[in-house]
């Protein structure tokens, strides 16, 4: 499975926040928004990862994350010349997928649930057509609609209906097989100009090649497109680290705990922000690691996802 970050878009609605800035390298509390998307990808055990995004910005995205091994990734960039659309990461991104599957997410989503990781990598697991992500909301008329029948099948999927059919909004998760990059080959764009990730979902479902896996209660999404958005989705990062003294989308600790790098590396960059909690709190990660409690660099593949959907630090290796 590949991944692809779509974070292009002219960020109109963050202005002047994004006057120079990239969206998705605004600051949502203690980290870039990037790290947000990048988590999740990670979390579904996906290590081969291209970024796209405007050709004003990439740079900005590769002095931040560079080639990924850092990371214990493989990171790639790619530019999106003109907002096109989606759907065009499929375009973009065609030789990067080659013959795999491919979760894409949107530069700007922001995640957080129980057991998230378990069941991210569950789907991949098991990918037949598309899986797509459902998730109530109160404003569904603002995103892509998502209908599904009585038995959960999904029957209509609609961009930003002005009478939404129910209140399922499509987050910006979506997990393809390799059709997708034919599928998208054959797009027209829509009345914005646009190729929609929404048209592509269509005709998936028109296959009956789609599945909605519905992200219910007591699980997190959070777009960050205004002002307001923006502020809230760093306040409820604020809230949950400083409450429970976890970090959420610390990309360093979910390379680790997924045995993408090891107890060694994860010192090192912890040392690399020594003058922040944040540092510490990698340093603290390493060490407690490797004073007794060791979790191996490379975890079993059965690893039980704690409350926070990451793997459990006290889970035990097999003879270690
Ligand atoms: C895009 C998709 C939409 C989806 C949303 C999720 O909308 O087109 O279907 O619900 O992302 O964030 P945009 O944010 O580009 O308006």
């Amino acid at each position: 499975m590949k991944g692809i970050i779509m974070a292009g878009g002219s960020g109109s609605r963050l202005k002047p926040l994004t006057g120079v800035l990239s969206k998705q390298l605004l600051p949502v509390y203690n980290k870039p928004m990037i790290y947000y998307p990048l988590s999740v990808l990670m979390l579904a055990g996906i290590r081969d990862i291209l970024l796209i995004s405007s050709p004003h910005h990439l740079h900005l995205f590769r002095a931040l994350l560079g080639d990924g091994s850092r990371l214990g990734l493989r990171l790639d960039y790619a530019e999106q010349e003109h907002p096109g659309g989606i759907a065009e990461a499929f375009l973009i991104g065609a030789d990067h997928i080659g013959d795999d599957a491919v979760t894409l997410v949107l530069g700007d989503n922001l995640f957080h649930g129980p057991g998230f990781s378990a069941m991210l990598r569950d789907r991949a697991g098991r990918l037949d057509g598309c899986t797509i992500f459902g998730y109530p909301v109160r404003d569904p008329q603002r995103y892509g609609v998502a209908e599904v029948d009585d038995a959960g099948r999904l029957v209509s999927i609609e961009e930003k209906p002005r009478r939404p059919r129910s209140d399922l909004a499509v987050t910006g998760l979506y997990m393809y097989d390799n059709d997708v990059v034919g599928i998208a080959r054959g797009l027209t764009p829509s009345a914005r100009g646009e190729l929609e990730i929404t048209d592509i979902n269509q005709v998936y479902m028109d296959r009956g090649r789609a599945e909605l896996l519905r992200l219910g209660r007591g699980f997190v999404w959070l777009d960050t497109g205004t002002h307001d958005a923006l502020l809230e989705a760093g306040q409820y990062v604020q809230i949950l680290e400083q409450r429970q003294s976890v970090r959420i989308a610390c990309v360093e600790e979910i390379a680790y705990r997924m045995g993408f790098i090891g107890t060694g590396q994860l010192l090192r960059l912890g040392r690399e922000h020594a003058d922040t909690d944040y540092g510490t709190y990698l340093v603290d990660l390493a060490e407690r690691a490797t004073d007794g409690r060791r979790v191996p660099d490379v975890p079993p593949p059965d690893l039980v996802a704690d409350p926070t959907g990451l793997p459990s630090l006290a889970a035990p290796a097999p003879g270690s």
